[in-house]
């Protein structure tokens, strides 16, 4: 089977580069969807509360033979959970629809600025509890500005494991990866194919052509090469089969640079300061 390599993390564990992504995968077909990327070989998980699907991902986990301790988990505490005690009763209720005892990484899944009297770092407290109790192996971070984080590092203990932003071609987000390398946070990827919309770009397309892969491949291995965790979402088992076949190639220097260069500051999701939806 393929060795996916490892990412070190702040507080001493790793994290494997490649995973699944559940967004957008009904809950129906989240269980069989998680068994199938387990089976070709994903062992990184990655949910939200906010998806609805927690409690059919620990099924999946649970229902495809491996052992849990063998697979990474990471869920995210959702927008109307901000306050301490609400986001204790979330993680509570995030592990207990998981069916675990613990999740390896606990991210807040948007800093609200403009919500909570933008009081994000009670949040954070609240997020140091759960890994000082042991119950979230790692906690981070999504959606967080170099500025979010600046504050947070003034005020509370522990630095974010991760930050999961938006990363794609077309928006490289390069200021917010930058700040998470100088300051030990590794970056997470979100959307790391633009949900389908960079695989027709010329360029990428050339490059394909090229290395005798697909524009997705490309698209990832360009991810990969640069150090940032990915886990592209797919319900069509040969591109989840497609997406984990990254790893028998490598892109060149210039080809990573002209894929870097195609940045046009395009986000296909919300901007993290003034995103403000609470379900
Ligand atoms: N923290 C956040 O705020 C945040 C926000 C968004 C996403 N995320 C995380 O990031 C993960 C990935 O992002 P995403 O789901 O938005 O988008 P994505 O992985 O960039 O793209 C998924 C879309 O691309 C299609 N696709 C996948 N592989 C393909 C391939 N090889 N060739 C052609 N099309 C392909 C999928 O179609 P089919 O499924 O129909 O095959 C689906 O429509 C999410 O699942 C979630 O875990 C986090």
């Amino acid at each position: 089977m393929t060795d996916v390599p490892d990412v070190s993390l702040n507080d001493g564990r790793t994290i494997p580069q490649l995973g699944f992504g559940v967004f957008q995968i009904d809950p129906a077909e989240t269980a069989e969807a998680v068994r199938t990327a387990i089976e070709v070989g994903y062992r990184h998980i990655d949910t939200a509360e906010m998806y609805g699907n927690e409690k059919e991902v620990g099924e999946g986990v649970r229902s495809s033979g491996i052992d849990r301790d063998d697979v990474f988990v990471t869920s995210k505490l959702n927008n109307s959970f901000h306050r301490p005690d609400d986001a204790r009763r979330a993680f509570d209720g995030t592990l207990e629809a998981l069916g675990f005892d613990h999740v390896d990484l606990f991210l807040i899944h948007w800093p609200l600025p403009t919500r909570y009297d933008g009081d994000f770092v009670s949040t954070w407290k609240t997020m140091e509890e759960f890994y000082r109790d042991g119950r979230a192996r790692s906690i981070g971070v999504s959606n967080f500005t170099p500025h979010h984080l600046r504050r947070l590092a003034r005020e509370t203990e522990v630095i974010p494991a991760v930050n999961q932003v938006e990363v794609h071609p077309f928006f490289t987000n390069d200021e917010v990866r930058a700040y998470g390398a100088e300051h030990g946070i590794a970056t997470e990827a979100w959307s790391p194919i633009a949900q389908g919309g960079v695989l027709k770009d010329p360029t990428i397309v050339t490059i394909a052509e090229r290395v005798d892969r697909t524009p997705a491949q490309v698209t990832l291995r360009w991810h990969l090469q640069r150090g940032d965790i990915v886990f592209p979402k797919s319900v069509t088992e040969s591109r989840v089969r497609e997406n984990f076949a990254l790893f028998d190639f490598e892109l060149s220097d210039d080809d990573i640079a002209a894929i870097s260069a195609l940045n046009r500051d395009e986000r296909t999701g919300a901007d993290p300061d003034t995103f403000d939806y609470v379900p």
